[in-house]
């Protein structure tokens, strides 16, 4: 299971980078202007930035709506930097968009995908990955884990190698959930990621073997 970090902020993204475990970072939007990223020309070089932070794949959105201005963006976001993968919203443009970038060899991420008919749409179209937003689903009282699970279900019947992104994770349940369920890469703030490592056994133990050292030193 891939990890990718979900923010634009690059101390985040250097902390994660730092534990050895990332691969991947994930950005949108609304996380860009949350640091304060405005101005095209910002954007593009923030998105250059976390690539020279980070190995793995950093999904970068386009802002267009149209198929030209999809493509126009898109192909402007792949040529910065190798590690990019051109984030699309799922709407009808968009999967022409995500057809044309994968006859291209340019790889995809389609965004916003909140039913599994969306999922196979954005697999026949050929998308790198596909991102189901499951915090929001779970925040309007639908069970997001069941999509990914449906999603998971269908891709295996058919061998589609779009790989599940589960996207708006909001916690570590949500991590272990999708990673029992089988999704290939989690998205999610650091603390999700943090939260993998707690145990209070652990903790305990760790302070006796060392008080125990420190009484035979
Ligand atoms: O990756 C999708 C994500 O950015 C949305 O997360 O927490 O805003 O629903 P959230």
């Amino acid at each position: 299971m891939k990890f990718f970090i979900d923010t634009a902020n690059l101390d985040q993204i250097r902390e994660a980078q730092d534990l050895g475990v990332l691969d991947g970072v994930t950005t949108n939007p609304s996380l860009m202007a949350k640091e304060g990223i405005t101005g095209r020309n910002n954007i593009l070089k923030h998105y250059v930035d976390i690539c020279n932070i980070v190995d793995g794949d950093v999904s970068a959105e386009v802002i267009a709506t149209d198929f030209d201005g999809i493509v126009k963006e898109g192909e402007q976001l792949a040529d910065l930097h190798e590690q990019i993968v051109v984030k699309v919203p799922m709407i009808k443009e968009g999967i022409k968009a995500i057809k044309y970038f994968t006859d291209k060899g340019i790889r995809t991420n389609c965004t916003l995908v909140f039913s599994v008919g969306q999922a196979l749409l954005a697999a026949k179209a050929g998308a790198t990955y596909v991102s189901p937003f499951i915090g929001r689903l779970d925040d309007i009282s639908t069970d997001g884990l069941n999509l990914i699970a449906e999603i998971r279900l269908i891709y295996d019947n058919y061998g589609f190698e779009t790989e599940i992104l589960a996207a708006s994770v909001r916690h570590t349940m949500h991590v272990l959930e999708c990673a029992k369920i089988g999704a290939d890469v989690m998205t999610g703030p650091l603390s999700s990621i943090e939260g993998l490592l707690k145990h209070p056994l652990t903790d305990i133990g760790l302070e006796k073997f060392l008080a125990d050292y420190k009484k035979g030193n």
